[in-house]
């Protein structure tokens, strides 16, 4: 395919950031040019170890993969285990990696493959954003050769850790407001469209019954997401990271609003809020975002489906 997007992608793998990976893997439209785990969900170690045997299973262990910050920059670590458990992968077990192990702090790999794009690198992010905050200080040009930035992360309206704050910004706020504030373009799948990005469980069967070691995974890794899902809101699973990662090959399925988008760093209840304009009269100076507010969720579905079961 020509006229690929060159993207670098950072995880904090946990069980849909696999799903998000092994569908970016499958993207014809998407030349991953690297790949960055962040501590997040889990620990670093666990979220490295991840990302390197999810993309194995993908069948693309070619792909680089570099370990980022195991910390936030100033705040302490707060995994989401809960969730994915202590592995990150649902209890999942996978292969390892044939892969050499890289060393590359995921900053230093992110700068030089955007100097390698000329400009064109588009990084998709779906975990708290330290890894980018630090690659922004250490190098301030790279503002300059980064296309835009795709985030799973926020909300305009709402919150998953607290009424106000999602996870990926309330796990790293400093970091967030830094990205934010960096000057490139931000496209925010925020709570509002991702906690529309889901399977029903009759959608989720059809991963779960095709005889893959991929969706054999998938269905073990969802597992404990499901019950969890199914607790407190409904039969369906939201699969928040694969959003970034459609849009930027699929941005036809989504809508959304240019906004001024900032982030609360001091609050005591609003920490990690994102604080859009979408709704206010007084408006930030700058449209610094594109505040992603719906999908179809067919379509969606539709795809994540064809391309999972395409392995
Ligand atoms: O709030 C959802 C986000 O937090 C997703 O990226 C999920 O993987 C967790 O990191
Ligand atoms: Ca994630």
């Amino acid at each position: 395919m020509t006229n690929k997007i060159p993207v670098w992608i950072d995880v904090d793998t946990g069980v849909d950031d696999s799903a998000a990976l092994l569908v970016a893997c499958k993207l014809p439209q998407l030349d991953i040019r690297g790949i960055s785990a962040v501590a997040g969900n889990v620990v670093l170690a666990n979220s490295f170890e991840n990302t390197r045997r999810v993309c194995a299973l993908a069948g693309r262990s070619e792909i680089p993969i570099y370990p980022g910050a195991d910390r936030p920059l100033f705040n302490v670590l707060e995994t989401a285990s809960h969730i994915h458990g202590e592995d990150g992968l649902g209890g999942a077990e996978i292969p390892p990696s044939p892969a050499p192990v890289e060393t590359k702090p995921a900053w230093d790999a992110l700068y030089e493959a955007a100097v390698a794009c000329g400009g064109e690198l588009q990084v998709i992010s779906v975990g708290p954003l330290t890894d980018l905050a630090i690659a922004f200080q250490k190098y301030p040009e790279l503002k300059t050769l980064i296309k835009r930035i795709l985030i799973m992360g926020g909300a305009a309206k709402g919150g998953n850790v607290t009424p106000c704050a999602e996870f990926n910004i309330v796990a790293d706020p400093h970091a967030a407001q830094m990205v934010f504030k960096a000057g490139v373009q931000v496209v925010m799948c925020g709570l509002d469209v991702t906690m529309q990005a889901y399977l029903t469980h009759p959608e989720l069967a059809q991963i779960e019954n095709y005889d893959s070691d991929v969706c054999r995974f998938m269905g073990t890794a969802i597992a404990r997401a499901k019950a969890f899902y199914a607790a407190i809101i409904a039969p369906i699973v939201c699969l928040h990271d694969v959003c970034p990662v459609l849009f930027a090959a699929y941005p036809h399925i989504f809508s959304g609003e240019e906004a001024g988008v900032y982030v609360e760093t001091r609050g005591t209840i609003t920490n990690g809020k994102t604080v859009t304009d979408l709704w206010s009269d007084k408006q930030f100076p700058e449209k610094n975002a594109f505040v992603v507010l719906d999908v179809d969720r067919e379509a969606f579905a539709g795809l994540v489906t064809d391309i999972l079961t395409s392995y």
